[in-house]
């Protein structure tokens, strides 16, 4: 039996309410004590674990994938099966050829062809319907993600299941879920193989009806036929699998947390709601990422030392890392790393492309960086849009959150 919400409820028990809300706030203070540690400890290392937290740590490690290894391995064969998925491959060939072939299907042109008109109407719609006043988590930018990217990958709700919650749930096991929370894993446990099934299920029904519809996973079913490499059944359902799970979940995450940010600036969210008046959509996307800065996607990812390694070599901060060695890679501090950015706290919307690192570096950057620079600005944009923007009344016109997950936040406008 798994739960329907698409987050999962709140801990009910004392001991795990007050486990919560430590981790909540000690989330809320990781940009001080980042801080803190790249002035007077940038590399914090002891026993088995090390941190890197200046801008420049950051990108070595992620741009030494072969000596710094993913650890998501294990995680991805319970959600996918044995075939691999690129996420969890280390290896330069094998990655790229994977994500290669993948990119022959998930194509840049789709993106202003296909993908910005139906988030643009999607919104609309969402903004409309909602007639003056939207919670902005779930009724907006989760409907949007997932109606608008599932119909692109070919990926509907399975029979029954709703893919938000199969997709969240199986998120968070992979991605936020450290203390491999067991209750959690029953769930994977129902969820992973129903998944599986279902996308299988997808791949046999096209194949009976070819070129019945241009999609990602039409054009796999054609790539197969053509007997192209790495478009085997294995391969398809599991870079579909990957997708969905590894990608649909967080704009409903950062997104939300960005227009937070901008609720709590209100000359900036002017200047913004400006922007997307005047159609600016460079610009406009030049505050959402700002935004995400001051509340990114996590604190950092974690690497493993596949060899013994040291990092920042000659520099005064040089630290030896022992093979095995958990490595915390601090994104979030880096865009923050006076070092390199400048003026930090300052919200600027005109930064340079390599002041951010919200989608990651090096070979693992992410595969829907594209999609995501065009897409998540123009989720908020009709909204934006509307006169009388403003909280809606209340703790409902604050963002709540519910562990790494956004949960809601509402806002008023005149229809
Ligand atoms: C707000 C939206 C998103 C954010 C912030 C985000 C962020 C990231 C980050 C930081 C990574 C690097 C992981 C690592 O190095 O350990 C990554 C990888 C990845 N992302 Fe995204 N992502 C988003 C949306 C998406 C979407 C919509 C897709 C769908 C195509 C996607 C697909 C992937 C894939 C497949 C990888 C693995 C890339 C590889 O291993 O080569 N992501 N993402």
């Amino acid at each position: 039996m798994t739960s329907t919400d698409v987050l999962r409820p709140p801990p009910s028990d004392i001991k795990s309410r007050i486990k919560a809300w430590l981790m909540n706030w000690a989330m809320a203070h990781v940009g001080t004590v980042f801080r803190l540690l790249r002035a007077v400890w940038p590399i914090p290392h002891f026993g088995k674990f090390a941190a890197v937290t200046r801008y420049d740590d950051v990108k070595e490690v992620f741009a030494s994938n072969s000596k710094f290894s993913v650890t998501y391995q294990a995680k991805l064969e319970v959600i996918m099966g044995k075939p691999q998925f690129f996420l969890g491959i280390d290896d330069d060939a094998q990655h790229n050829r994977a994500t290669d072939a993948m990119r022959t299907v998930v194509r840049p042109a789709d993106i202003p062809v296909r993908l910005v008109p139906a988030v643009l109407a999607a919104a609309e719609q969402a903004v409309a319907k909602a007639g003056g006043r939207i919670e902005v988590v779930d009724a907006l930018v989760r409907q949007v993600t997932f109606d608008v990217l599932c119909d692109y990958f070919g990926t509907p709700d399975p029979p029954g299941a709703d893919m938000r919650v199969w997709a969240t749930r199986l998120f968070e096991f992979q991605f936020a879920d450290p203390g491999n929370d067991p209750v959690l894993r029953k769930e994977v446990d129902v969820i992973a193989p129903a998944m599986q099934a279902h996308i299988q299920n997808l791949i046999d029904e096209r194949k009976k009806s070819r070129g019945s519809k241009d999609d990602v996973l039409g054009r796999c079913i054609d790539k197969q036929a053509q007997g192209e490499p790495g478009f085997s059944d294995d391969d398809i359902r599991s870079a579909l699998i990957g997708f969905v799970v590894g990608g649909l979940p967080q704009p409903p995450m950062v997104v939300p947390q960005a227009l937070e940010q901008l609720l709590r600036r209100p000359a900036i969210l002017a200047e913004a709601q400006q922007a997307a008046k005047d159609n600016d959509d460079k610009l406009l996307a030049g505050y959402l990422f700002e935004a995400m800065r001051f509340d990114p996607l996590a604190p950092g990812l974690m690497r493993i030392a596949a060899v013994d390694r040291t990092i920042a070599a000659a520099t005064p901060r040089a630290t030896k890392v022992a093979k095995g060695t958990s490595v915390l890679v601090a994104f979030s501090s880096a865009m923050m790393d006076e070092r390199r950015i400048p003026e930090p706290r300052r919200f600027n919307p005109r930064r340079l492309p390599h002041e951010y690192m919200h989608f990651g570096f090096g070979m693992h950057t992410c595969f829907g960086i594209h999609i995501n620079q065009a897409l998540l600005p123009l989720m908020l944009k009709p909204l934006l849009k509307k006169d009388k923007f403003r909280r809606a009344p209340g703790r409902a016109g604050h963002l709540t959150k519910r562990g790494a997950f956004a949960d809601t936040l509402s806002v008023e406008y005149l229809p």
